[in-house]
């Protein structure tokens, strides 16, 4: 069976020789238009004025469109339609698009868009989440709360207190390859469309929506992403309808691609946090009560916020069981981006509170940080049972045991002691050390996105062709689901054409998001697979009066009997009697219930586990730092390939870590993003990475009946990124007593920042 093998990416040398082709490397034919926007340059106010003669008039301009000469508001919204893709007069953040330009080239687009002679009213912009509050700017009639028991009288009633509120800052998502999209127009109004997007069928029913026409008449269809993170589940929205409004009003070719500094000035990012947290707990360190407050900025339009400051929420516990739970999540709208999805989704903003709260209390008692951890864990199955804060019972939980594992095979306890010798004797280069855990709840919270289908060709001469709802973008979520058609089949994986993401192929698809491109697609993958192959065996068990289940599929042939023939002969015989090789497959995740409003249910089909230690030095002179070391134990229940389960935990460490650490947003008192190119945002580098990093897999199999009994990898390993978080405050904690206040991301000068405050 070709699944759980280290095969390589499918697109692998198409990736390292620079031949695997994206939006940008489609070949346009002549007449091509290209798009740019022209957006707003205050934060907050009205449109009192706008020229756009001198960008009319601008080389190679074709044509320019401001919101009234849109044939509809052209809602670019993935939630609550409060996006028109142009805004209508009034402006709600710096880099708003107020209106678009075609021209015969990218550059001459771009030019022009400058061109715009805007006036304005300005208001005062609501930038942080303070002034949200203040001037209760949200998107809700007020906080969303959930709660379990009482945790006021819970924390009042407790031995200990510890408390505090901290920033966590948000996150660009640096993707690779910028939001594109390129839309061709067909016969009688029709449209094809390109688009680096998560979502097809979202790009599709966007792009009908703004034209009026049926989603039959518009064909979405996605090779690849050059990465997406989230950010590319609705923010390629804005393209895609830009493209296909200039497409069908000119009958041409329309592409937009946006310049990196437009990327990151337009477009949302990881929601940046403010928590405050009260937590009680006894001698040992066992949590009593805790309460958590977020405030969460979700930018000016809606969004996917609801569901990300949900899911936030939903991690509050992390793997901790918390018998008293208040959590209050407020979801503010402020004059900056529209944040959206990352990595996540929330979830790791959740852990951090809770993580940051276990570290505090170790402090306060003098405890192993460990030690704490270690008695909240949730027990694992078999003993009493436990509900995290929306009563889900925990069924699968592995983390008492993976952490024993990683404690060993990370030598922590002895390393501890070193790096205690160590700061003793050094003053100046301290060193600090952190172990933490991950659970994280797979599914959609929206119940109703855990479905996929998909669509499978045999042909006569044995290839097959697979598609499936899911998009690729870099993860190896087509290398994984090859593998469970080739081992639907059992057939080499090379017999298995992975074909792009096509809404015409497969409709009604989900983002490929919430780490289940695997689940649900696979699943869909191996059901198709399994219905051609059944009709398969039983023409092939007639031929030979044999049984059905006497067929057997494997090493790239059939047995039947004693007889033996290669799988193409099969398919040929089966085309031959008049089988159909070619079916659709569906699948839709089972158990899951969720009560949105009260915060109850069972979000989650199952969780993902893990753990990371990181160990890392500072310059208590500067606020450098490195990490030295980083050993990550991940659970990936029975993985489908470990080869890319390995690089998706070396990547979503490195990424998580460069949250916490060195990628900083910074919005100037105007609203101006500052740090919008990487000269002034700094993104991991290859020379960050720890200087010894082992990763290994947890050896286990998903309770649960998921596709080969694997689990989801994509997002839960970028939580191991906080140990690395936790370890700088851990060695800026030996230059004082007092536990160390420390905002997120702790660049260099925030960890200086720290360390002084501590030694005055
Ligand atoms: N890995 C790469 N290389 N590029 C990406 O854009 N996105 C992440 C993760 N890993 C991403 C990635 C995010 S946000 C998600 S939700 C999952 O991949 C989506 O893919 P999956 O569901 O197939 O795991
Ligand atoms: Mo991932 S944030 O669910 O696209």
């Amino acid at each position: 069976m070709s699944v759980h093998k280290s095969l390589k990416h499918d697109a692998a040398e198409l990736h390292v020789s620079g031949t695997a082709r994206y939006i940008d490397d489609i070949p346009v034919p002549a007449g091509t238009l290209h798009l740019a926007f022209g957006t707003a340059t205050i934060a907050r106010g009205q449109v009192t004025s706008m020229d756009l003669a001198d960008v009319v008039a601008a080389d190679g301009v074709v044509r320019v469109w401001s919101a009234d000469d849109l044939p509809t508001d052209c809602d670019c919204s993935p939630s609550i339609g409060d996006e028109p893709m142009l805004s209508k007069g009034s402006v709600h953040f710096m880099g708003q698009p107020l209106f678009l330009v075609a021209a015969t080239s990218h550059l001459a687009a771009r030019k022009a868009a400058r061109l715009g002679k805007i006036t304005y009213s300005e208001e005062t912009p609501i930038l942080t989440v303070d002034e949200a509050m203040a001037a209760n700017s949200r998107f809700e009639d007020g906080p969303v709360v959930w709660t379990k028991g009482d945790a006021p009288t819970a924390i009042a009633d407790a031995p200990h207190v510890v408390e505090d509120t901290f920033d966590l800052g948000g996150q660009e998502h640096f993707y690779l390859e910028g939001q594109a999209a390129l839309v061709f127009p067909q016969e009688g109004g029709d449209l094809t469309v390109h688009s680096s997007t998560q979502h097809p069928t979202e790009i599709q029913h966007k792009v009908a929506h703004a034209l009026h026409i049926p989603m039959h008449s518009v064909k979405v269809e996605v090779r690849r992403m050059g990465g997406g993170f989230g950010g590319k589940e609705s923010q390629g929205n804005y393209l895609a309808v830009a493209c296909a409004v200039v497409a069908s009003a000119l009958n041409k070719p329309a592409k937009m691609r946006y310049d990196r500094d437009d990327d990151m000035v337009i477009t949302g990012k990881r929601h940046d946090f403010k928590i405050s947290y009260r937590a009680g707990f006894d001698e040992t360190g066992k949590l009593l009560g805790v309460d958590f407050s977020h405030l969460v900025r979700c930018g000016w339009s809606a969004d996917l916020s609801l569901p990300v400051g949900d899911r936030a929420m939903l991690h509050a516990d992390n793997a901790y069981n918390l018998p008293h739970a208040r959590i209050e999540s407020h979801r503010l709208k402020t004059n900056t981006q529209s944040n959206t999805a990352y990595r996540g989704f929330g979830g790791p903003q959740g852990i951090v509170g809770i993580e940051r709260v276990m570290d505090h209390i170790a402090h306060v008692l003098g405890k192993d940080p460990l030690d704490v951890r270690k008695v909240n864990f949730y027990l694992p199955p078999g003993g009493e049972e436990q509900t995290t804060p929306y009563g889900q019972v925990i069924e699968d939980s592995v983390i008492h045991d993976l952490v024993d594992q990683l404690e060993t095979s990370s030598d922590y306890a002895a390393r501890k002691a070193a790096i205690a010798d160590w700061n003793a004797k050094n003053p100046v280069i301290k060193k600090g050390i952190a172990l933490t855990p991950v659970k994280f709840g797979i599914s959609f919270t929206l119940t109703h996105l855990n479905q996929a289908g998909a669509l499978v060709h045999v042909y006569q001469d044995g290839s097959i062709a697979m598609n499936h709802g899911g998009t690729e973008m870099g993860q190896g979520l087509f290398q994984k689901v090859a593998q469970v058609a080739a081992s639907g089949f059992g057939v080499p994986v090379e017999m298995v054409r992975i074909t792009a993401t096509d809404t015409a192929k497969v409709p009604n698809t989900s983002a490929t998001a919430a780490s289940s491109g695997a689940d649900l697609n696979g699943m869909a993958v191996k059901i198709a697979c399994d219905t051609i192959r059944e009709r398969m065996a039983e023409k092939l068990a007639e031929l030979h009066q044999a049984a059905p289940e006497d067929v057997i599929f494997a090493d790239g042939k059939v047995r039947i009997g004693g007889e033996e023939m290669p799988f193409a002969k099969a398919a040929e015989i089966c085309y031959v009697n008049r089988v159909s090789l070619s079916s659709t497959g569906f699948y839709k995740t089972p158990k899951i219930t969720w009560d949105r409003v009260n915060g109850t249910g069972r979000p989650f089909f199952y969780f993902a586990y893990g753990a990371a230690c990181s160990e890392v030095a500072i310059d208590t002179l500067t606020g450098e730092y490195r990490i030295l070391r980083a050993d990550v134990l991940h659970d990936c229940g029975a993985s489908l390939n470990p080869a890319l389960d390995k690089g998706q935990i070396e990547g979503a460490f490195v990424q998580g870590a460069g949250w916490l650490t060195t990628e900083e947003l910074v919005w100037d008192a105007k609203g101006r993003l500052r740090t919008h190119a990487p000269s002034t945002y700094k993104i991991p580098a290859a020379s960050d990475m720890p200087e010894i990093f082992n990763v290994a897999l947890y050896e286990n199999e998903n309770a649960e009946d998921t596709i080969y009994r694997s689990k989801a990898v994509g997002e839960p390993p970028f939580n191991h990124g906080i140990s690395v978080w936790l370890a700088l405050s851990d060695a800026i904690a030996t230059c004082g007593s007092d536990y160390p206040s420390l905002d997120a991301p702790a660049t260099p000068e925030r960890v200086l920042m720290a360390t002084s405050k501590l030694q005055t």
